[in-house]
């Protein structure tokens, strides 16, 4: 059967982050022949999971539910914000299927729990059966119950290694906005440098070379990330790329050389 890779699609590669309810509709185009081309060729198997972005974010914060859901006003918030996740993971579905991709979305809501914003379920069965049937599952980031604080937010990076080791996964294929892993943020630093591989030979030079003294914070974020990284790793080797360069993602998807960051434990 043909290999099965997990990818991750962040949501500011898909939407304007920036603006409400704004999808990337070309960005979603193009990504969606990349996959589709993979996926004809019958080489791989994809699961695709996708960040929500401005479907998301923007209305998390207006009602707060980064907290949990306590009150009546933060349960339509709840309601409000998964129904704009869907309405992301419909314009992503309807793209895949213009290629050829008859991409069915699955909702975190409906199949996943979470304690205390922790992912501790998600019934991966229904994305076995849908991929043994030949079709191709979509799993946004999205809101989902959480058994200490009523409902909570579930990232897609979350779900992505929990269905990566899940379902065996071969890889993992993250799409950012980025080159890759980087010395520092490279939205804010020109200096920053592209690490193009993680492992456990260099992982403790790695993070030593991480970001100067000037720049603590950007420091201790890219140190968690990168613990993260290899720790998800361990199960299933990832490739970070940058998903607004055409090309870059399917050649990830087809386990080809590619400028990007690979983590391998
Ligand atoms: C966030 O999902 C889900 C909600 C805010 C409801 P992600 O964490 O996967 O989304 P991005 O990639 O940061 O946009």
């Amino acid at each position: 059967m043909a290999e099965l890779v997990v990818l991750k699609l962040g949501g500011s590669v898909l939407t304007d982050k920036k603006k409400a309810l704004t999808a990337n509709k070309k960005v979603i185009a193009r990504l969606a022949k990349e996959v589709g081309e993979v996926i004809n060729s019958a080489q791989v198997r994809v699961v695709v999971v996708h960040g929500a972005g401005s479907f998301g974010h923007i209305l998390a914060k207006k009602y707060g539910l980064q907290g949990g859901v306590h009150d009546a006003s933060q349960r339509i918030g709840f309601a409000e914000t998964h129904a704009a996740v869907t309405e992301l993971s419909q314009l992503i579905a309807r793209e895949f299927a213009k290629n050829n991709v008859p991409a069915i979305p699955v909702y975190p809501l409906l199949t996943a729990r979470q304690q205390n914003k922790k992912l501790v379920s998600f019934n991966h069965q229904v994305v076995k059966d849908l991929l043994f049937a030949g079709l191709t599952p979509i799993v946004p980031g999205d809101v989902v119950l959480d058994g200490a604080l009523a409902g909570s937010i579930c990232s897609g990076d979350a779900s992505a290694p929990w269905l990566a080791r899940a379902l065996e996964a071969k890889r993992m294929v993250f799409g950012v906005d980025v080159e890759g892993v980087c010395t520092t943020d490279p939205k804010k630093d020109r200096k920053a440098v592209l690490i193009p591989e993680i492992t456990s030979k260099n992982i403790n030079q790695v993070l030593a070379s991480l970001g100067g003294s000037s720049a603590p914070d950007v420091t201790g974020g890219m140190r968690g990330k990168i613990m993260e990284l290899a720790e998800q790793a361990k199960a299933t080797p990832i490739t970070i790329v940058n998903a607004l360069k055409p090309g870059r993602v399917r050649d990830a998807l087809l386990g080809k050389q590619v400028t990007g960051t690979r983590v391998l434990f």
